[in-house]
């Protein structure tokens, strides 16, 4: 075969950490894998029922979403955020990373003048990928403020994320809807880290108003759901209307059994609040144990990942430090863009105990660590 000559598709990032995970598991005991941020603790035992249980494996599974998941998605959004949205502009999406990458080219489709997406500087890394998996122009913003009027005119979307990662930082959603209705700029506000905010109430940006804004959700990080595949979104009515409707073109469908379990997982917040202060005191833990390293770390605002600063900007030298001496695999801040390369992202994924075994190699026991295990009772 000659040379391709259009897209060949960049490493793969956590595909870049072979060198680092093979450093952390020769220490005894072996690797513990902070870099990827998939949830390691188990989903409730009723969402487990449920997906055995359903009965619902036979016949293909509406690609919008059954009335029960569209129902227990914007009940979830009623409970939880005080939130009403009519579950008609509610749509299930295959867990949300398949949504974020292929929505450009399905907005492209519609609107062919237009040719360009806008997301964060520092962020995760589907979005820009999207943009160029549709041919698309990908541009990174740092500010609102500081997008060229050029750019937005050309855009088909804008992406914000918060909480967000790997920064954990909140972005104010209410002024991102009113930028993008401004310009006739779609902003879609990937929202899977809602209910792990740690500063303040959780926000989304339905609460400005449907008009021109898209909200989307995942139940791999709430429920611990990730191999599940199963997220929506909501917002717009039109624009919900017109992606549900091309996706059901091309076959997107969340399986039967997991539309059921999610209608289990949406329908329930304790274990969702037993969760957050399972990442909380782990967060606490890993900031205890980046401080034996000399590197101060703050707590995030939301999310579950500390943003590491690495001394002397040197991230790829922190990472494999950490390796080296802690055995822990984490992911350099530049797989989240340039603007990130002098950070790296700890995700708080990994049981205590194992936790536990990275400090100790670090000098560090769990004692010394502010609520490092549960209070009692
Ligand atoms: C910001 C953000 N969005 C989307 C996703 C994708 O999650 P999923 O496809 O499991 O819903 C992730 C996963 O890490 C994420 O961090």
């Amino acid at each position: 075969m000659s040379e391709p000559e259009g897209f060949v598709p960049p490493p793969y990032p956590y595909d870049r950490l072979a060198e680092l995970v093979h450093v952390a598991e020769a220490l005894p005991g072996g690797a513990v894998d902070l870099s990827i941020g998939t949830p390691c603790d188990p989903p409730p035992a009723a969402v487990l029922e449920a997906l055995a249980g359903s009965g619902t494996e036979r016949g293909y599974p509406p690609s919008v979403g059954t009335p029960a998941f569209r129902s227990a998605a914007a009940g979830w959004l009623e409970r939880r955020f005080g939130i009403t949205v009519d579950p008609a502009h509610v749509a299930a999406c295959v867990g949300t990373k398949e949504f974020v990458a292929g929505v450009p080219h399905w907005l492209r489709l519609r609107t062919p003048g237009r040719d360009t997406v806008l997301y964060p500087e520092i962020s995760y890394p589907s979005y820009a990928m999207g943009a160029t998996l549709a041919g698309c122009r990908a541009v990174p913003y740092g500010s609102l403020d500081a997008i060229d009027p050029t750019d937005a005119a050309r855009a088909l979307c804008l992406w914000v994320n918060s909480p967000g990662n790997p920064t954990g930082d909140l972005t104010d959603l209410s002024a991102a809807a009113a930028w993008g209705r401004e310009r006739a700029v779609p902003v879609l506000s990937d929202e899977c880290y809602i209910e792990f905010t740690w500063q303040g109430p959780p926000a989304t940006i339905v609460s400005s108003g449907l008009e021109g804004v898209v909200a989307v959700h995942s139940l791999s990080k709430r429920s611990n759901l990730a191999g599940a595949r199963a997220g929506f979104y909501t917002g717009d009515p039109d624009l919900v209307h017109y992606l549900s409707e091309v996706r059901k073109h091309a076959g997107f469908m969340v399986p039967g059994p997991v539309q059921a379990a999610a209608v289990a997982a949406f329908g329930d917040d304790t274990h969702v609040d037993q969760q957050r202060s399972v990442y909380r005191r782990r967060l606490s833990l890993l900031a205890t144990m980046l401080a034996a390293l000399d590197v101060v770390c703050p707590q995030p605002a939301g999310a579950f990942y500390l943003w590491a600063p690495a001394p002397g900007g040197d991230a790829w030298a922190l990472a494999k430090r950490l390796a080296v001496e802690a055995g822990v695999v984490t992911s350099p801040g530049e797989f989240y863009g340039p603007a990130g390369s002098g950070h790296v992202r700890i995700a708080a994924v990994q049981p205590d105990d194992r936790l536990e075994l990275a400090a100790e190699r670090l000098g560090v026991s769990a004692g010394d660590v502010p609520h490092a295990r549960p209070a009692p009772g």
